[in-house]
């Protein structure tokens, strides 16, 4: 339905369509020594497909003569033996060219899909945060498909369709105009002519009835879904049969477009085999004319006739191979688009990598917005000594989290900067400055994989020993251990068969195996037990000894022990101090510390 739906905008889209055919051209070049093979074979093949009509020609004039001549003496030397026979090759050198170019081209086809479908991911993968966080899903994945996909196809009609109908009409014309009455030429062009303007206006013109009947089908389908989906309404109602008759009344109008479709698709069909006959006739006519008047004989008639219908027979197909190109082309501006948009965060001209010998990290006077309209931090600016742990606390959307995103660079601050050991990161490398930092997310998600899998993708390098001494760090050994098929257990899609805890203390397992220099824990211990916490704190203690350390955190209980305690709130710092500074305030750290305490006690 969508393909069809879609499809009813192309008439307007015809321009980009066409342009988008060039941008296909360096997905096919790369393979240009094959591609020119493929294309000498496929001229080959026509011109063997074209030469069989010229040597029935030779083949009918000698038995022709033959018979003039009553030539009774031996009857097997009349038989022109070597050219049966060359009749016969010429068919089977056709036949195996157009296989050779097919297989040369398949190669073609598959890299060209191949590289197209990784260059589709890898710009997905340089996209910012901010598309995917706007995107959806399955859309994408429709479009990589599609996308792909309309690549192959395009390049089968123009190997398949598109150019061996060119090629062929070149040398029929060619063979024509050398050989015949040019008045031949004349007519044939004329043919082709009429006949390929009918055909593609006739099929746009068609392509609107068969919008409508897809439009209908739609229509009428969501009628009766959405009947049964209030299946109790229409009960309580009573309205069955008015349900019935608005299902009736629209299948109705779609039988209708359906006649309108088969109509339109006679014209066509009868339409084009008019032009056809009328330019085949006049051709005969002509032909007859000449053949009458002795200056060409009765083969040549043959071989005019078998050119003519060898050319009109692929002829046929152009209606439809206009519209899947059509539709192939429109799919592929999708893609086009999307390899078009320019990634949001990039890296500036000569950035350089970043150098952490220390690992001190700045916010100075950090202002961000997600959406122009409203403003999530507000010149907020502290640092973290090396190897020190600072803490951020605040109410929920207080900021917190998006600190830790600007840290990482997945957006860009609106005004401030953040630096670590005094290189601004905006100027130095995306992959050198990740490399750095290592995160325990607020919700971790994890690949549908082993746990061996998901704990080493820090590492990947990483051998059993390291992952399991991570796990260990990270309490998970007894997990590990309960589990029947422990590191190769798969943790299903979006590691939904672990537990939140689990999740947690895996993504803290991942973090011990990077072992960064810089590392964030953002609400790491929200979903454990108090008991796991402390075994986790412990570990985490111990990770981030000699780490530069940002943790975010709700239970303050947790960061009692910081250097320093940032307490955000709407976006703005409003006190910074140690536990026991913050406490003698009276603010609002103390406010939430209170408030805790009693919940706890
Ligand atoms: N991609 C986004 N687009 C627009 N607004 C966003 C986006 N992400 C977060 N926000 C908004 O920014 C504010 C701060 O979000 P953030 O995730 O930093 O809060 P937080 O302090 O980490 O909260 P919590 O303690 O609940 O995790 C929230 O009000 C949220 O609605
Ligand atoms: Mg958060």
């Amino acid at each position: 339905m969508r393909r069809y739906s879609r499809g009813e905008s192309l008439p307007h889209q015809d321009r980009h369509d066409f342009a988008n055919l060039t941008r296909l051209s360096p997905y096919v070049w790369r393979y240009s020594k094959r591609v020119s093979i493929a294309l000498f074979c496929l001229l080959l093949g026509k011109f063997a497909t074209v030469c069989t009509p010229l040597i029935l020609k030779e083949i009918i004039d000698s038995l022709d003569q033959e018979t003039q001549q009553q030539l009774t003496a031996n009857l097997a030397a009349s038989i022109p033996l070597a050219l049966l026979v060359g009749y016969g090759a010429l068919r089977l050198a056709s036949g195996l060219f157009n296989e050779m170019r097919d297989i040369l081209f398949s190669r073609v086809r598959y890299s060209a899909m191949h590289q197209m479908a990784v260059d589709v991911l890898a710009h997905l993968h340089k996209l910012s945060l901010r598309f995917h966080l706007e995107r959806n899903t399955g859309g994408i994945s429709r479009d990589l498909e599609r996308g792909t996909r309309s690549l192959a196809s395009v390049l089968n009609l123009l190997v398949f369709s598109i150019l061996p109908t060119i090629a062929e009409f070149l040398l029929v014309g060619g063979i024509l105009l050398y050989r015949y009455d040019s008045m031949l030429m004349v007519v044939i062009i004329g043919t082709v002519f009429c006949y390929v303007v009918f055909t593609l206006s006739m099929s746009q013109w068609r392509m609107g009835f068969r919008h409508e009947m897809n439009k209908l089908d739609s229509a009428a389908n969501g009628r009766a879904v959405d009947s049964l989906l209030n299946y109790e309404t229409v009960k309580y109602f009573n309205n069955e049969s008015l349900e019935v008759s608005n299902y009736n009344e629209q299948l109705t109008l779609w039988g209708a477009a359906g006649q309108k479709t088969q109509v339109s698709l006679s014209a066509l069909n009868f339409g084009q085999g008019a032009i056809v006959t009328v330019g085949v006739t006049i051709i005969m006519i002509i032909a007859a004319m000449d053949v009458a008047a002795g200056e060409i004989t009765i083969g040549d008639l043959v071989l005019i006739n078998a050119m003519m219908l060898q050319l009109f027979i692929p002829l046929s197909i152009l209606g439809s191979v206009y519209r899947s190109l059509q539709y192939s082309l429109a799919d592929m501006d999708l893609v086009i688009k999307l390899l078009e948009r320019d990634p949001e965060i990039q890296d500036v001209e000569g950035a350089s990598a970043l150098q952490v010998t220390k690992g001190a990290v700045a916010f100075n006077r950090v202002s961000f917005h997600y959406n122009d309209d409203r403003p999530i931090l507000r010149d907020v600016s502290f640092s973290i000594a090396p190897g020190s742990k600072v803490a951020v606390v605040g109410p929920s959307g207080s900021g917190k989290s998006t600190l830790v995103r600007l840290l990482f660079r997945f957006y860009e601050v609106s005004a401030g900067s953040i630096s670590i050991d005094d290189q601004t990161i905006t100027r130095c490398t995306q992959e050198s400055l990740r490399r750095v930092i290592g995160i325990v997310p607020q919700d971790t998600v994890l690949f549908n994989n082993t746990i061996r899998y998901n704990i080493g993708y820090a590492n990947p390098q990483a051998n059993d020993d390291a992952i399991l001494a991570a796990a260990a760090s990270a309490d998970l050994s007894s997990l590990i251990e309960r589990l029947p098929e422990g590191l190769d257990t798969v943790v299903g899609e979006r590691g939904l068969k672990l537990s939140g805890g689990e999740k947690q203390r895996l993504a803290i397992a991942r973090v011990i195996l990077k072992a960064p220099q810089i590392i964030v824990f953002d609400e790491a211990t929200s979903s454990l037990d108090s008991r796991s916490e402390q075994a986790i704190l412990h570990a985490l203690n111990n990770v981030s000894k000699n780490a530069t350390t940002l943790v975010i955190a709700h239970r303050l209980s947790t960061i009692i022990d910081a250097d320093q305690i940032v307490v955000l709130d709407d976006g703005q710092v409003t006190e910074t101090g140690t536990h026991s500074e913050l406490l003698s305030r009276n603010g609002l750290y103390r406010k939430l510390w209170e408030m805790q305490q009693s919940d706890s006690g």
